[in-house]
């Protein structure tokens, strides 16, 4: 069996305003425009990825929070209604997808050796998160590859940021040996926004942009900053600043999607493609690749 691998890293944001304004078809509510910069940022990623002929998708996402240890759903398929808790007016998601397992099995596994608390998740019923559906369907809306999903651990919130941190290096670590392992050329999605404080009062009309700006300008100048470092290649900097601007910004990436994906990506010094950055309620988020043999085999400015 040839030796499996990480064909790409994005940073996959979830918010579900970008699903309600592509009018998927398996969401009962359909906006008609808003967050295009996002959006084609997320086409342009799929564009991407299509080439690279991915055959499976894994996602960590923070919104199945696990508060003992790391969960890593080992069913064949599920299928159901996904709503998104606080804007169940835009998002109530029909989805039905398949497991990678033998995948699954093998990182909950590695993750044992790394020392770190584990469960497979076999609940038939068990009801997606809508961040993970988010960030999976924004990469691949015809749901035509298998997936593996992870839970995030609640260490960042119930011990500390670098608490957290420490178990999320260890995962990533764990994954890349389970994927290699695998045979698999495989997608890791951390599902995360950059800054997040956000308005709490909607416009009229949901998908109105001129309603949509950065929360706070600090904020956007430290997104900026945090997404000069990818694009230079700077991961171990950036790991290094996490916790400074996780506390100057509130930013998702607490919850450790990010760490996870660039420990796995062995904590890369090649530069990241920014595909897209833009506002959604206020919060900062980005479409980012980190895609090595395009930059090791050719130009990713
Ligand atoms: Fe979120």
């Amino acid at each position: 069996m040839a030796r499996g691998k990480i064909v790409a890293g994005i940073l996959a944001p979830h918010p579900p305003h970008l699903v309600y304004a592509e009018a998927a078809p398996q969401n009962e509510v359909h906006g008609s425009c808003g967050w295009e910069s996002l959006r084609w940022g997320y086409a342009a990623c799929r564009e991407r990825l299509r080439a690279l002929q991915a055959e499976v998708l894994l996602v960590h996402s923070p919104h199945w929070q696990t508060i003992v240890g790391h969960h890593v759903i080992a069913v064949d398929t599920l299928k159901g209604l996904a709503v998104d808790p606080i804007f169940p007016h835009i998002f109530r998601y029909h989805y039905e997808v398949n497991f990678e397992v033998a995948l699954a099995k093998k990182i909950a596994e590695e993750a044992r050796v790394e020392g770190l608390t584990t469960a497979l998740m076999t609940n038939p019923d068990f009801c997606l998160d809508y961040g993970s559906v988010t960030s999976l369907h924004m990469v691949n809306p015809q749901w035509d590859l298998p997936v593996v999903v992870l839970s995030a651990n609640n260490s960042p919130y119930y011990f500390s940021t670098t608490k957290g941190m420490e178990e999320m290096t260890k995962l990533g670590v764990a994954t890349r040996r389970a994927i290699e392992q695998s045979g698999k050329r495989c997608v890791l999605l951390a599902s995360n926004s950059l800054s997040h404080r956000h308005f709490t009062e909607e416009p009229a009309v949901i998908e109105d942009m001129s309603a949509e700006r950065i929360y706070q300008h600090s904020h956007y100048q430290w997104d900026m900053k945090v997404l000069a470092m990818m694009r230079a290649g700077r991961a171990q900097e950036l790991l290094e600043l996490l916790p400074h601007y996780i506390e100057e910004t509130a930013a998702e990436v607490k919850a450790g999607a990010l760490t996870w994906m660039l420990a796995a990506l062995g904590v890369p010094t090649y530069g990241a493609e920014v595909h897209g950055y833009g506002t959604v309620i206020g919060t900062g988020n980005a479409v980012v690749g980190w895609y090595e043999d395009v930059e090791q085999g050719a130009s990713n400015v």
